[in-house]
């Protein structure tokens, strides 16, 4: 969509920044159809690709933060001095309170642990709490780090794979346990799961905990995505919150990065109520980690003090999208989607298409999307549909020219 034709582009930076959501009630338009052009900025993501390809792969998002968010980094900007900064004490209390109030999970301050990105947080907690040669298990397809941090780590890398019960995938407790060793210390998962988008119930995470706790296994649970629920009718549960004894035997990470589209500032936080695991994450830590900026926190804050109305209206869309993305693509022959709890990322199966090298045949036609075989599982697309509705309906124009 060109400039000239999009009602944003026509206001005051100060209106479109800060009082846009008058416009779309009575355009019946949302913040979300603001077309911002993100090349030739650098972006991870758009900048990958020449100016004919449509980038829907990395996991960040095509819109512009929430205004409050906007508004402390500009305060930030505006004081001027950039010296070092600690955890402004109200983000502590707001993180207690957002936790308790959404996910009924009570912790304590002392528990959590800031650094600048999640990725990294794998990395250390394999190093915290393996050694060199001993197994770190985790369910395929899965983001793509939990496998490379493992390996780039030196530790041996147990891979377990996901099963589609009905048209949800789901963990498959025999062949978790059958697959565990004596070597096997750690467990990296997923919830919600990227790249399927399940959610795991409190049944599945209870088995899961029964078989960890049984042989010993720490629980890394990698919860980025877990404000990212599409399905009204679930709840997300955090796997710490299953029992004392699943608090004891595990690490939560968490941050806005997802969320709230952040994840160029660093703000991330492990939660650990153990103290023996947290004084062992925290020395795997030391002298590796920058402290954060003012910018990592400011942002942060805001977007969990104040983000919630943003957040409320982008599940909305995202939803929406998800919705027409589900009904378009499983019209194109040989490709079938399965319905998301959560996340904007699609995990479409293309294993009937009859066709190889899909990524690369999507990119010819102007769709940069993942290749299912980072994750651990060819046969498969991860496409990021948290983009505006109208590149998406163009996303799927070309994609039809490849599934016809
Ligand atoms: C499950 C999961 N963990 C971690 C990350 C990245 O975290 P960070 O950017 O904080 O390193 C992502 C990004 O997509 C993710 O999907």
């Amino acid at each position: 969509m060109s400039c000239e034709n999009n009602f944003f582009c026509l206001l005051t930076p100060e209106y479109s920044l800060l009082t846009a959501r008058a416009a779309p009630s009575f355009l019946n338009m949302s913040i979300f159809d603001k077309e911002i052009n993100r090349r030739n900025t650098n972006s991870y993501k758009w900048d990958k690709y020449p100016e004919e390809v449509l980038p829907v792969w990395v996991a960040d998002m095509d819109f512009q933060a929430a205004p409050p968010i906007l508004e402390a980094l500009n305060k930030v900007t505006q004081h001027g001095v950039f010296g070092y900064s600690r955890c402004p004490d109200e983000l502590y209390e707001v993180v207690i309170h957002r936790l308790a109030l959404r996910h009924h999970w009570e912790i304590e301050k002392n528990w959590m642990v800031w650094l600048g990105g999640l990725v990294p947080a794998l990395g250390l907690a394999i190093r915290a709490f393996t050694q060199v040669g001993e197994a770190v298990m985790t369910v395929t397809p899965v983001y793509h780090p939990f496998m490379i941090e493992t390996e780039m780590a030196d530790r041996e890398l147990q891979k377990v794979p996901l099963r589609l019960e009905g048209e949800r995938w789901t963990l498959d407790f025999e062949a978790i346990e059958a697959a565990i060793t004596p070597n096997t210390k750690l467990f990296l998962l997923c919830n919600p799961h990227n790249p399927v988008g399940t959610m795991f119930t409190r049944e599945e995470l209870q088995q899961l905990h029964d078989i960890c706790q049984r042989h010993d296994i720490i629980v890394c649970s990698d919860e980025i995505h877990c404000d990212l629920v599409l399905d009204d009718t679930k709840q997300h549960i955090t796997y710490a919150t299953l029992s004392p004894e699943a608090a004891q035997i595990s690490l939560t990470l968490l941050a806005p990065s997802k969320t709230f589209n952040l994840a160029g500032l660093g703000c991330s936080l492990v939660v650990i109520p153990n103290d023996k695991l947290r004084a062992k994450f925290s020395r795997a830590k030391a002298g590796l980690m920058p402290m954060l900026s003012a910018y990592a926190y400011e942002a942060a804050l805001a977007a969990y003090r104040d983000g919630a109305e943003w957040h409320a209206e982008l599940l909305g869309y995202l939803k929406g999208n998800h919705d027409l993305l589900l009904k378009t693509v499983n019209q194109m022959k040989g490709v079938k989607m399965r319905s998301l709890e959560a996340t904007y990322l699609a995990w479409i199966d293309i294993r009937d298409s009859g066709l190889t090298d899909v990524a690369r045949r999507l990119e010819e036609a102007g769709v940069g999307v993942n290749d299912g075989s980072i994750f651990g599982q060819p046969g498969f697309i991860r496409l990021n549909f948290a983009c505006t509705r109208a590149t998406l309906e163009e996303v799927l124009k070309r994609m039809k020219t490849v599934f016809s």
